[in-house]
């Protein structure tokens, strides 16, 4: 008889890495909630003192904290990168989830994490990396806009992509209109593309 592995039926140990309001993080927590991804946040981490994505996660039970990533305005580097693995390490943390995480992530946290760590993208990669994609995609003019949850690797948005979602661009759209319909995607595409982690990491 086949052994079954204890630990393919452990649920996920994510990590939650965010700057903003944290609309993400919660469909994640909604996603584990209704039963339907089996995982746990185990923490909850902003460079971002006043974000609401930390006041989310203590609403729900997590360990949320503000962790400075000064001095630098862009990435996770030095002292901070080290105070942010140390934080993720003593949470035991398997799988980075960067939601809505406005910093380069560097070497040091990659090769300490290779292939765990995901971020969500409001543009169908490969087009319109970087900031605001979604008024990228407005001024282009293409008719289909979405979101891409992809690997993080050294790259800015060119990590391997894991799910996309799409949305039509209507003709009256505004930046706010279209940044709106892309999230709705972005909160399904977020818990596929864990539940699809998962059954690579566990089976
Ligand atoms: C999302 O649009 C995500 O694609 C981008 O930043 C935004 C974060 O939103 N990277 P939230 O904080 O999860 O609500």
């Amino acid at each position: 008889m086949l052994k079954k592995n204890k630990k393919n039926n452990e649920p996920l140990r994510i990590a939650v890495l965010g700057s903003g309001k944290g609309s993400n993080c919660q469909s994640i927590i909604d996603a584990i909630a209704n039963g339907s991804l089996s995982a746990e946040i185990v923490c909850v981490i902003s460079d971002v003192e006043d974000a609401y994505i930390i006041e989310r996660g203590i609403e729900n039970g997590i360990p949320s904290r503000f962790i400075s990533a000064a001095p630098y305005k862009t990435k996770l580097d030095g002292q901070a990168e080290q105070n942010y693995l140390e934080e993720l390490r003593r949470y035991d943390a398997e799988v980075i989830v960067l939601a809505g995480f406005m910093r380069i992530v560097k070497k040091r946290l990659l090769d300490a994490f290779p292939r765990r760590i995901l971020n969500i993208h409001p543009a169908l990669l490969p087009a319109f990396p970087g900031v605001d994609s979604w008024k990228q995609a407005l001024d282009y003019g293409v008719k289909i806009a979405g979101c891409t949850v992809h690997y993080v690797d050294e790259g800015i948005d060119t990590g391997s992509i894991i799910v996309q979602r799409a949305v039509p661009v209507l003709d009256d759209d505004t930046p706010e209109l279209l940044h709106t319909r892309i999230q709705v995607e972005e909160h399904k595409a977020y818990p596929d593309a864990l539940r699809i982690l998962r059954a690579i990491i566990r089976d």
